[in-house]
């Protein structure tokens, strides 16, 4: 049985299985055929935080496959009143057939996989936000623009550049992450990546300058600047941002025909312009769209491996 916690875990290999999967899948729905294959399957989603594409792609693509999914907000489970994380790994993992859960810590998550009987889904942690990434490649793969990447990320260093990271240093693409300073990635996070990606070949660079990091890329990327439970510091990351929203002016620096991605949701006026992610609109909603896509197939992937 495996879980699916961060990208860090998986091989080059098994993230592209879970991709083909998903591909596959996508093409199925797009004519109509469904496959049951999780038929009569439970998928417990506990949220700490907000959500709209992860809770949506989960619920759809778990009734998709035949089974069913149980949307669980700390606000209504013991959990959020204390109950202990083991405890509630314990009971959900004893009737549902895998869980999905999006909270705060990582530790949290990882002390939930360890306790719980079926496999576990980060569905965002501060740490990492890997199902994103999935979305991200698959979306990647589609556009024609995975082969001989240069990404470019552009903002706060986050679950999100962590998860980049990794997949970056797994996949073996080239990576560029400015930050403003005092917003870096976490250390070990980053030392990690790069002891992978002397495998992978995959180049990553760090800095504070936007103009470095763009200069000549294929995906421009980014995400917001207070993700979830740093509300209290909006003010103050807007300030420190000051010069690190991706624009059109941003984007000639980028080669031409340049992608641009974005997780969701966007503040735009701050980690984005209003007017490029209209202008990327296409590529953008596709990426959320493929959330569904994407994670039907990892369910079915992990599925699959309890034999
Ligand atoms: N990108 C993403 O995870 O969106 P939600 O917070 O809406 O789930
Ligand atoms: N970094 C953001 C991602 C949202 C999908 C957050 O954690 O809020």
């Amino acid at each position: 049985m495996r879980h699916f916690l961060t990208l860090k875990d998986f091989t080059k290999e098994e993230i592209l299985e879970i991709i083909d999967i998903a591909i596959d899948i996508k093409k199925n729905l797009k004519n109509k055929v469904y496959k049951k294959e999780l038929e009569m399957q439970t998928l417990g989603m506990i949220f700490e935080k907000s959500s709209t594409r992860t809770r949506v792609s989960f619920e759809t693509g778990m009734f998709q496959l035949g089974g069913h999914a149980l949307f669980l907000s700390n606000r209504d489970i013991h959990l959020g009143r204390g109950e202990p994380v083991k405890d509630t790994a314990r009971v959900i993992s004893s009737m549902c057939d895998m869980v999905m859960i999006r909270t705060f810590e990582h530790s949290k998550l990882e002390e939930f996989a360890k306790y719980s009987a079926v496999p576990v889904i980060n569905g965002l942690t501060d740490s990492y936000h890997p199902v994103q990434l999935l979305a991200d490649y698959m979306t990647m793969i589609e556009y024609g623009i995975s082969e001989n990447a240069v990404v470019a990320y552009i903002g706060d260093g986050n679950n999100m550049t962590h998860s980049w990271l990794m997949l970056a240093a797994k996949i073996g693409f080239e990576l560029r992450i400015a930050t403003p300073k005092g917003y870096e990635v976490d250390s070990q996070v980053l030392e990690d990546a790069l002891h992978l990606a002397k495998k992978s070949g995959a180049i990553i660079k760090m800095s504070n300058s936007v103009e470095d990091a763009l200069q000549d890329a294929t995906i421009v990327t980014t995400d917001t600047w207070a993700s979830m439970g740093q509300e209290d510091e909006k003010e103050e990351r807007i300030k420190a941002f000051d010069g690190y929203m991706v624009d059109g002016l941003k984007m000639c620096l980028a080669q031409k025909g340049a992608k641009f991605l974005h997780c969701l949701p966007a503040y735009r006026g701050q980690e984005v312009s209003e007017e490029l992610l209209e202008a990327h609109a296409d590529i953008v909603f596709d990426e959320a769209e493929n959330r569904l896509h994407a994670q039907k197939g990892l369910m079915v992937w992990l599925d699959r491996q309890r034999g």
